[in-house]
């Protein structure tokens, strides 16, 4: 992984046995407990350690959900009721999944914000970047497959809603469409037979994202950590230790995450979720709302906005791939927005067109709310493609600081925290990144 030296030392006889034949030991101290990270970093750093809390909380709920859930078109809906009325302890563990799915994007989100808001994904960590957005991507899968298995209401429509999208490519190639539409049925239409291998796919890609995960890791600790400043670590007093600092930071914002996740699941278990999703699938009644689950509602305020079916497939799936390309799209000579005094404001108003995306997501597509999902979905899509590269190369970012130890202490501290030993605790001001 990371270049630096190693100093973990084997403690007992069976340590060193270890060490010499998979140095497993090692790699963790080096990697978890050694590992130097920026001294500065802040609460938003906290959202890898909770994602993958939640990525394990997923598959934990959802191997024990297995257990007693029937992937059957006629008997899925009641055995998630029996689920959560006779299984012991079913009542916790199936709103621990279904709100669980919710708290992910939450999390997911906001690592990705953070992630544009300092510049993670410039040069070097283009690659740690894309993992991410193929990480997102699987997550949306498995989400909507997941969706699909309590086979209500909302779930049956939405399935339909959303593989019917891929008619579209008739109008690329007539007949194509309809070709892998029958073929992600297993038939004419949405069936028991499209919920089972929905139910196959939904178990095996969380497995997938672990994998990525592991690169996504891999990759962080090639390049090392980002941080607020955007300045890479120069000197050792820029860092510390991974163990106890950062990892400290860590417990604590998992510990307020999982306070507010606990909050959700004991108190409004069914909030996030909608009321049609507990009729259970009829392929004779359709609803007359048929939303998706909050995560996706921007996607589908664009999907909707354009008028062309096989356009606004092409703008949804776009949307997110764009991501993809903001390592190379970003053309400011500086990482972090925080030194950015334009790019802030543009910033805000592309996190502001993304929750008025959202909301114009759950309204019914028509009137007013299709003409602002039209503006907004080309305020997304200039965002990227308009002001990043251009005001990018336009702006004059405000100074930068010498290093990350001059950020957080201050000009002239240096000769403190250079004679210091690396990785010592050296006071830093309570709101360092303020002075
Ligand atoms: C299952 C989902 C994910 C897990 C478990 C995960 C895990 C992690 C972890 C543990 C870190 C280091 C701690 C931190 O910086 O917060 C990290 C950093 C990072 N992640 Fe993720 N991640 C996930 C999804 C994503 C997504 C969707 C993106 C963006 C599209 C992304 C982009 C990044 C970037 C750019 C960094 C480096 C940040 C920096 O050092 O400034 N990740 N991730």
């Amino acid at each position: 992984m990371s270049s630096h030296e190693s100093s973990y030392e084997p403690k007992s006889a069976t340590a060193k046995w270890w060490d010499e034949r998979l140095p497993l030991p090692r790699l963790m101290y080096d990697q978890f407990v050694e590992f130097p990270t920026p001294r500065n970093l802040n609460y938003l750093w906290t959202f890898g350690g909770i994602l993958t809390f939640c990525l394990v909380a997923q598959i934990v709920t959802g191997i024990v959900l297995a257990m007693h859930y029937v992937p059957s078109g006629t008997d899925a809906f009641d055995s998630v009721d029996r689920i959560r009325r006779d299984v012991n302890y079913g009542w916790l563990i199936q709103p621990m999944h279904a709100v669980g799915a919710s708290m992910f994007f939450l999390a997911a989100y906001i690592h990705t914000f953070r992630g544009l808001y300092y510049g993670s994904y410039r040069a070097p960590r283009e690659i740690l970047w894309i993992l991410g957005v193929f990480i997102l991507l699987a997550m949306m899968a498995t989400a909507f497959m997941g969706y699909s298995l309590p086979w209500g209401q909302m779930s049956f429509w939405a399935v339909t809603v959303i593989t019917n999208l891929f008619s579209s490519l008739d109008q690329i190639i007539p007949g194509f469409g309809t070709s892998i539409v029958e073929w992600l049925w297993g038939g004419y239409a949405v069936s028991g037979v499209t919920l089972t291998r929905f139910y196959s796919l939904h178990y095996l890609l969380p497995f997938v994202i672990f994998g990525l995960v592991i690169l996504h890791v891999w990759a962080l600790h090639v390049c090392g950590q980002n941080n607020p400043t955007g300045i890479e670590i120069k000197t050792k007093s820029d860092s510390l230790p991974m163990y106890p600092y950062a990892v400290s930071k860590d417990i604590f914002g998992l510990f307020v995450f999982v306070i507010i996740f606990a909050w959700f699941l004991l108190f409004l278990p069914d909030y996030l979720g909608h009321a049609d999703n507990f009729v259970k699938a009829d392929p004779l009644v359709t609803p007359p709302h048929i939303v998706p689950e909050w995560y996706f509602l921007p996607f589908y305020a664009i999907l909707r906005a354009i008028p062309d079916k096989l356009g606004g497939v092409i703008a949804m799936f776009a949307s997110i791939a764009i991501l993809a390309f903001v390592p190379w799209l970003d053309r400011s000579p500086v990482r972090s927005t925080k030194y950015r005094p334009i790019y802030k404001w543009f910033f805000w108003l592309f996190v502001f067109t993304c929750l008025a995306l959202g909301y114009l997501g759950a309204k019914p597509a028509e009137g007013v709310y299709v003409f602002w999902a039209r503006i907004f979905t080309l305020y997304y899509f200039a965002h990227f493609l308009i002001v990043m590269p251009i005001l990018g190369s336009m702006e004059t970012p405000k100074s930068l600081p010498g290093s990350i130890s001059e950020a957080v202490l201050g000009k002239g501290s240096k000769s403190t925290t250079s004679s210091a030993p690396a990785g010592a605790p050296i006071g830093a001001p309570a709101a360092p990144e303020d002075r």
